[in-house]
């Protein structure tokens, strides 16, 4: 048990990611509700996740949430694909009702997903994400909950996040990398019309990604579709709103060190002068 006073303690809305990518995600969040107050932490020390094993994954997200519940967050954003796909029910179904049931842990997979049908004309969607994301079916289970008549192609693109994180992203040598993918998913499904970007890196790939991509397809990053999703959850849910403290604040954290963080982030984020915050998981 985190906090017996839970239900009604109030704090900033967490978001956490492997590393950097859910900076991403967390700027678009930023944008549709700049009133609220975040608190971003990157496990930087250990990404990335996308290679991990389903057990490691789970337990390196479970201890970020454990650690940003004792910072006062009443809810979670798990900014990060392969965290969603392979820890979120677990932590939902599992631990969430030991932690503190009043809290909620969401991620980013269901709002993409909630999406698909109104991308897609053919009715034919393909997924580019980690190995560890495309391995789980995540999209393909929860587009098909919602959207049964859809066909999903999944390509896993595991150098992806190497290049960013290298900041690689725009040199000729990402170029190789890039067309293969896209190639082997149209290959797999040529009646593909819509590419979800179902990684928190990928956007930074957007110019490279659309010049190897037939003109018809239409390439769909998620963070819009996630801040939307956020903001019509707590228009729904006002005893979760009320929660939420609104100073327009945003704390850094990360495993690794600061200055690293610091470094690093600006090619996320438009912001340059951020503050950070070394802390350690376990
Ligand atoms: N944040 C991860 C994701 O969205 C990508 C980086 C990693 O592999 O840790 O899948």
């Amino acid at each position: 048990m985190i906090n017996p006073q839970s239900t009604t303690s109030k704090g900033a809305i967490g978001v956490f990611d492997s590393g950097y990518g859910g900076l991403t995600i967390l700027e678009k969040i930023r944008e549709a509700m700049p009133e609220y107050d975040y608190i971003y932490l990157g496990d930087n020390a250990r990404t990335p996740y996308g290679t991990r094993s389903f057990e490691v994954v789970y337990e390196f997200t479970l201890q970020a949430v454990e650690k940003l519940f004792e910072l006062g967050c009443p809810l979670v954003i798990l900014a990060c694909n392969t965290a969603s796909a392979k820890a979120l029910r677990s932590i939902q179904q599992i631990n969430l009702p030991q932690l503190d049931a009043s809290r909620r842990v969401l991620g980013v997979i269901r709002p993409t997903a909630e999406c698909a049908g109104e991308l897609t004309q053919s009715q034919h969607i393909g997924i580019l994400a980690t190995s560890g994301t495309i391995k789980s079916e995540s999209y393909i289970l929860e587009i098909h909950k919602l959207f049964p008549n859809i066909t999903v192609t999944g390509e896993a693109c595991p150098m992806w996040v190497p290049l960013v994180e290298n900041n690689e992203y725009n040199s000729k040598g990402a170029d190789y990398f890039i067309e293969k993918h896209i190639n082997r998913l149209l290959e797999k499904d040529p009646l593909i019309d819509t590419f979800i970007l179902g990684c928190t890196h990928y956007p930074l790939l957007m110019e490279k990604i659309k010049q190897f991509t037939p003109p018809h397809i239409r390439i769909v990053a998620q963070g819009e579709y996630v801040a939307h999703s956020l903001k019509d959850y707590l228009n729904r849910h006002t005893d979760m709103d009320e929660r939420c403290t609104k100073n327009g604040t945003c704390r850094f954290l990360t495993t690794e060190s600061k200055n690293k963080f610091e470094e690093s982030a600006s090619i996320f984020l438009q912001q340059k002068d951020i503050k950070v915050e070394s802390i350690a998981l376990e």
